[in-house]
């Protein structure tokens, strides 16, 4: 007997169950949650890919993968808690189920980044998006040439990641600052735009890839720009509010693209004259 339509053909607004498998917090408003998804099957992505997070009973919100390249059956997310589903998201603990559709979108361009220069600058919680990247060039460290992370938090504390800095350093360059500065901090205050006076880039031979507040990302390109960076070698995550995730809705949309399904990451020759309606 022939299925149903509703046997054989999925509805792509229902989620796949999946269990927060460990929690680890990054500062006082952010954690990172490692997920399994619950059938056993298998979880691929692309560094810079985002999934649909459901938190049964409060709703869904979009969230970029942050770690987990290598694991087959369960990937990272980093999350701030911003309103309703991040805050319930919070109240769960390990062994708790959580909802995931996607992974959606499309991700960094790893092809064009590979035997050039790459730079890669993050803002406070874009720093998430940036991590599979930088864990798939580390572990592909040969197949690109000078490596450099600029990133910038608003305190000390706020800083992501933190554990991990000392081996990102010791396989490529970093540069960090923060906002503002405390007791103890001996490294960079001021904006992320600040670190360009820290070294030296070879626009025409470097790959910029960055994920930050919109603002930050204006004025970055601004500064890639001024340095000489060609456009098709500046690529940005944009952020948008999202329903579908999956360019059905159009909730997205921002002149005529969609940054879902065509995003979110752009290269800047693509986007150019829309950024600024993305802040
Ligand atoms: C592609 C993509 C990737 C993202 N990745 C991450 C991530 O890795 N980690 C993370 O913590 N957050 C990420 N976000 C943002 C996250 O989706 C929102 O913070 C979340 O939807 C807020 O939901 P909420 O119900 O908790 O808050 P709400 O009650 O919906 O909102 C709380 C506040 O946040 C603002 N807000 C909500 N969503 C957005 C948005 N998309 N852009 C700007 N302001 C917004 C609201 O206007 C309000 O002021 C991402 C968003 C997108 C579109
Ligand atoms: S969120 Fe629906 S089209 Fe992008």
């Amino acid at each position: 007997m022939s299925k149903s339509v509703s046997e054989s053909v999925k509805n792509p607004y229902i989620p796949n169950l999946a269990e927060i498998i460990k929690i680890k917090s990054e500062t006082p408003d952010t954690s990172t949650f490692r997920i399994k998804i619950s059938n056993g099957s298998e979880f691929k992505f692309q560094p810079g890919q985002f999934i649909e997070l459901t938190v049964f009973g409060y709703g869904e919100a979009p969230i970029s993968i942050s770690g987990g390249t290598t694991s087959k059956d369960s990937f990272e997310i980093t999350v701030r808690k911003m309103g309703e589903v991040t805050s319930a998201l919070f109240r769960l603990q390990e062994g708790k189920k959580v909802g995931i559709r996607g992974p959606f979108g499309h991700g960094w361009p790893l092809d064009v980044m590979k035997r050039k220069n790459v730079l890669l600058i993050g803002g406070g919680i874009g720093l998430a998006p940036l991590r599979p990247l930088i864990q798939e060039i580390l572990r592909n460290r040969k197949d690109f040439e000078r490596v450099i992370l600029m990133y910038g938090a608003r305190t000390p504390k706020d800083i992501l990641f933190k554990d991990e800095f000392p081996l990102w350093s010791k396989k490529m360059e970093v540069y960090r600052t923060v906002d503002k500065g405390e007791p103890g901090w001996d490294e960079t205050v001021g904006v992320v735009t600040v670190l360009f006076d820290e070294f030296e880039v070879y626009p025409e031979e470097t790959i910029a890839v960055q994920c930050g507040p919109p603002i930050m990302m204006y004025f970055v390109t601004k500064k890639l720009k001024e340095l000489g960076f060609p456009d098709e070698n500046i690529y940005v995550s944009l952020e948008r509010r999202m329903e579908c995730g999956m360019g059905i809705c159009g909730r997205c949309s921002i002149g005529g693209i969609y940054v879902c399904k065509d995003g979110p990451v752009f290269s800047y020759s693509t986007i150019k004259g829309l950024l600024e309606r993305a802040i």
